[in-house]
């Protein structure tokens, strides 16, 4: 099968996968069948680049990091349907920043991508958190694949043992930690007592909390994550301002280290449960947990969840080093599994 893609978005996560893609090139051919050509690039500031014969990647990507950009014009596409169709693209592999107010314009290019009847493979938890059972309902009536399994513990299959390893169980309730940054923060506050401050500066220096780290601190990407969870693997519908948050800013040492005196540590836990009467509710909050709990051995950038099913009692999984490359996965394992035509098992409903 020849599948033509595009990349909507040419960052960390972007030209990651366009490495990926260059090292998997055999493995595809030769295990899947699958000879993948890149028609088209759209990046923010660094240009375009449109080519039905197919990109030369290596080039694209060393342009980009020499800070030269693509040849085409600069400045964000508007008309994302254009782009698509100019660039004659099967599959769009979309990796903007997330917008966690209102997914947009991820949440828009969405409509557009899925409902000019191309397959879409996003790392953004905009337009899932936002307009997951719209853009599922669209893909389904166009046809097409809609996947985002490095949208939470970026390549690790959650997503997929989710939906495709518990056939017919009932999830009733899903926990973890989802946000690196502050569980890195807490890690290093524990470990080493440095201020939540310190603590802080730490993990923008090396470049994993953003100069503006209210999306994690205030429990936000956390909470964004749990909503995609439960909506999609318990078939909620909510919102990231339906959670019940709290975040970690402004924790003291002394808070940590009261914690640790008792034999307990501090995570910033997420949790999507459902309740006696059905509902599913949601939260995201610090909880001090004992040494022995699997939870305080997560450590750094490290992420886990847990499933409590009615089939399989207790299920985890965690994720260690996850990085661009790791979500450059995700979304490589989302387009092998369209071209699988596995995306057909999204029309079933989860049960409630
Ligand atoms: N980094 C990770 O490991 C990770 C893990 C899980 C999920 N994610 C998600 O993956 C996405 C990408 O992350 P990243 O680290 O790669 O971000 P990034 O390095 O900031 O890259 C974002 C890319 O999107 C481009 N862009 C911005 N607005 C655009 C628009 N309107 N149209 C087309 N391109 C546009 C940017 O272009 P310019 O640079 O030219 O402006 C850049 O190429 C985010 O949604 C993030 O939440 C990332």
């Amino acid at each position: 099968m020849n599948l033509n893609v595009a990349l909507l978005g040419f960052g960390n996560v972007g030209r990651a996968l366009a490495a990926l893609l260059i090292r998997k090139e055999a493995a595809l051919r030769q295990g899947y069948g699958l000879s993948v050509r890149v028609v088209g690039i759209s990046t923010g500031r660094h240009g375009q680049a449109i080519d039905r014969d197919g990109i030369a990647l290596q080039a694209a990507l060393e342009a980009v990091e020499q800070g030269a950009g693509l040849d085409g014009p600069g400045g964000a596409v508007e008309d994302v349907g254009q782009f698509v169709a100019e660039c004659g693209a099967d599959l769009v592999f979309e990796s903007i920043p997330t917008n966690p107010h209102d997914g947009q314009p991820a949440l828009g290019f969405a409509r557009a991508i899925l409902g000019s009847g191309v397959h879409l493979v996003t790392a953004n938890k905009g337009p899932v958190a936002f307009g997951y059972r719209e853009l599922s309902a669209l893909a389904a009536q166009r046809g097409v694949g809609f996947f985002f399994e490095s949208t939470v513990m970026d390549g690790a299959p959650v997503l997929g043992v989710g939906r495709e390893g518990l056939p017919v169980a009932q999830v009733r309730r899903i926990r973890g930690i989802f946000n690196s940054t502050t569980n890195y923060i807490l890690t290093r506050m524990e470990q080493e007592d440095l201020s939540f401050d310190e603590a802080l500066a730490a993990a923008q220096a090396i470049g994993i909390a953003e100069t503006d780290p209210t999306l994690d601190i205030d429990g936000w990407d956390s909470s964004i994550k749990t909503v995609i969870l439960a909506n999609v693997l318990m078939g909620a519908d909510l919102r990231p301002a339906d959670v019940d948050r709290q975040g970690i800013r402004g924790l003291a040492l002394a808070d940590v280290q009261q914690a640790s005196a008792a034999g307990e540590r501090i995570r910033l836990l997420c949790e999507a449960e459902r309740g006696e009467d059905g509902r599913v509710s949601t939260r995201v909050y610090p909880e001090r947990v004992p040494f022995q709990a699997v939870e305080a051995t997560i450590t750094g950038t490290t992420s886990i969840v847990d499933f409590e099913t009615d089939t399989l009692p207790r299920l985890t999984m965690i994720e260690h080093d996850p990085g661009p490359m790791t979500t450059a996965y995700g979304m490589l394992a989302d387009m092998v599994n369209i071209a699988r035509a596995r995306h057909r098992s999204d029309l079933i409903e989860r049960p409630g």
